[in-house]
C-alpha cells in the first residue's frame, strides 16, 4: 500500500516537466481575460511542474496537494527558480475557500484519485473559487484504461488495486455520461478521450512507458 506521500519520497515519481496541454490552456486563459496577471490554481500540485511553468509565465498561482512532501518539493523548487507562488497542504474536498477567486484551475491526474464523493465535492470547490468565465482543465481516467475494472471495487467505478506503483491508491474510472454528470452546470469546452492501448505489455511496462495512458481530457467554463 503506497500513499502519494510515500511515492514522493522516490524520485522517479516526481514528474518534472510540465506539459505541452497545460500551457496551451494557459494560453486559452489568458486570450479570455485581459487581467494580468492572471490567478491560477493547481489542484494536486505534486512536485510542482505545473505551478513553476505558470508560475514562470508571470501567473499568481496557488497550488494545493494533500501529500505533505508535495507540497515541501513544490516550494523547495520555486525557491531554486527564485520563483514565488502559494502553496499549501489541502485536500482536494477540503481546500480553503477563495470564493470567485480564480481566473482559471488545472488539476492534472489528480481528481480520480478518490471516490466520486469527494470528486464531486472538489469540482463543486473549484466551481465556486472560479470567476464567471474562469476555466478549469482537468485529466480523468477513462474506463476504457489499463487496469480499469482491475482490484478491489469499493463502490461503483471506484476500484484499489493490487499492482502497480499507485497499489493502494483509490482510481475512479469515468465513461462519458460519468464526465458529463461531474460537469453538470459547466460549459463543455473541450471532451476529449485520449486512448492508448498498450498492445503490448511486458512485465511492469507502466513503469517506462514513455507514451500517456488513456484519459480524458477536459476543459470546462464556469458559465458568464
Ligand atoms: C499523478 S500525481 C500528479 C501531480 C501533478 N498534478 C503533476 O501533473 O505532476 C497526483 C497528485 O494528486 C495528489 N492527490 C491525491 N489525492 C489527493 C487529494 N485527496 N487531495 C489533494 N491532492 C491529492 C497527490 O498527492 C499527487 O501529488
Amino acid at each position: 500500500m503506497a500513499s502519494w506521500n510515500e511515492l514522493f519520497a522516490d524520485e522517479k515519481y516526481r514528474e518534472l516537466t510540465p506539459e505541452t496541454a497545460v500551457y496551451r490552456f494557459c494560453s486559452m486563459v489568458e486570450a479570455a481575460f485581459e487581467e494580468r496577471p492572471l490567478k491560477i490554481w493547481d489542484l494536486g500540485c505534486g512536485a510542482g511542474r505545473h505551478t513553476l511553468a505558470l508560475a514562470r509565465l508571470g501567473h499568481d498561482v496557488y497550488a494545493t496537494d494533500a501529500a505533505p512532501r508535495a507540497v515541501d518539493l513544490t516550494k523547495q523548487r520555486l525557491a531554486e527558480f527564485n520563483l514565488s507562488a502559494d502553496v499549501r497542504l489541502a485536500d482536494m474536498a477540503d481546500c480553503p475557500p477563495r470564493p470567485s477567486y480564480f481566473h482559471g484551475a488545472v488539476s492534472w491526474n489528480v481528481l480520480h484519485h478518490n471516490r466520486i464523493a469527494a470528486i464531486r465535492e472538489a469540482v463543486s470547490h473549484i466551481y465556486d473559487s472560479l470567476i464567471p468565465g474562469g476555466m478549469l482543465m482537468v485529466t480523468l481516467k477513462s474506463d476504457k484504461a489499463d487496469f480499469a475494472g482491475q482490484g478491489t471495487e469499493i463502490e461503483p467505478g471506484t476500484f484499489i488495486h493490487d499492482i502497480g506503483d499507485e497499489s493502494g491508491v483509490p482510481h475512479h474510472y469515468f465513461n462519458e455520461d460519468g464526465v458529463r454528470d461531474l460537469f453538470s452546470g459547466w460549459e463543455f469546452m473541450v471532451l476529449a478521450e485520449q486512448v492508448i492501448a498498450h498492445l503490448e505489455r511486458p512485465d511492469r511496462f507502466w513503469e517506462y512507458t514513455p507514451f500517456p495512458f488513456t484519459n480524458w481530457g477536459v476543459v470546462v467554463r464556469k458559465p458568464l
